[in-house]
């Protein structure tokens, strides 16, 4: 698969990732080279409208790119069908998007057994695996509430939570914190610790945060990785 010995504990291998919206115009992404390695947190940074977006939703296989692939865990996702491909990122992918994704109709509790659901688990077992998680992640009495009774980082933190139920090899956060004030954003940084710890795992998160960068191995900006070849 053209890769290097030393990239054995890689997680995530992106090459020549060329990203157009308008074929018109030049890509928002020229060529973009990426290695994740496993349980390594990484912080993609960059002025907004700089593609970092863009580039979690390629990795994580919400987007096809205009040229390039990516694999995750030794399976090249442009390879696959839609149908398998959305099985696998159920399997393999943790996703938690900036704003509220947590469904309106189901509290804490049902969110974050919903994953398991969907894979076809049965109603107990993802709701005994959702109690579980939700205990190691010290917010059980969040189990019952619906979305609108929760703050924004609470929302968060059950999106993590739901992210988490499904043992994933790399989890992506598009801005996790942005919307959170100074100590929610440290709860919900403290919650990808502890999830992290529960379940080892890469995380590779989208943010303008600044006060956030001390709890991430590297920090990247998405403007120095165009034209990076594996
Ligand atoms: N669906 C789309 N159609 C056309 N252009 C798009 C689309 N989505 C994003 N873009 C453009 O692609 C570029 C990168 O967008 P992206 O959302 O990835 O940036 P970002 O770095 O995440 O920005 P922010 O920090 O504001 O979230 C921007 O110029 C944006 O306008
Ligand atoms: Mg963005």
């Amino acid at each position: 698969m053209g890769l290097q010995e030393n990239d054995s504990r890689a997680v995530l291998v992106a090459e020549g990732i060329t990203h157009r919206f308008d074929p018109k115009e030049p890509p928002i992404m020229d060529g973009i080279g990426f290695i994740v390695n496993e349980n390594e947190r990484i912080a993609i940074t960059g002025p907004s409208g700089a593609g970092k977006s863009t580039l979690l939703h390629i990795m994580s296989g919400l987007k096809n790119p205009t040229q390039g692939r990516v694999m995750v865990d030794q399976y090249w996702l442009n390879r696959m069908s839609d149908e398998k491909l959305s099985q696998y990122r159920n399997q393999k992918i943790g996703f938690v998007y900036q704003s509220d994704s947590l469904l309106r109709d189901f509290n804490a509790l049902e969110n974050i057994s919903l994953p398991l659901i969907i894979r076809g688990e049965r109603a107990e077992i993802a709701r005994r695996h959702a109690v579980h998680v939700m205990s190691g992640l010290n917010m059980q009495t969040l189990a019952q509430r619906m979305p609108n009774q929760l703050s924004g980082g609470e929302r968060q933190r059950i999106a993590i939570a739901r992210a988490l139920i499904t043992q994933p090899v790399i989890l992506f956060a598009d801005e996790p914190t942005g919307n959170l004030d100074a100590a929610n954003t440290e709860r919900v940084m403290d919650t990808l610790l502890a999830a992290q710890k529960i379940h080892p795992m890469a995380c590779v998160i989208a943010t303008h945060d600044q006060s956030i960068l001390k709890y991430f191995d590297r920090v990247i900006d998405v403007c120095t990785l165009n034209g990076v070849r594996n």
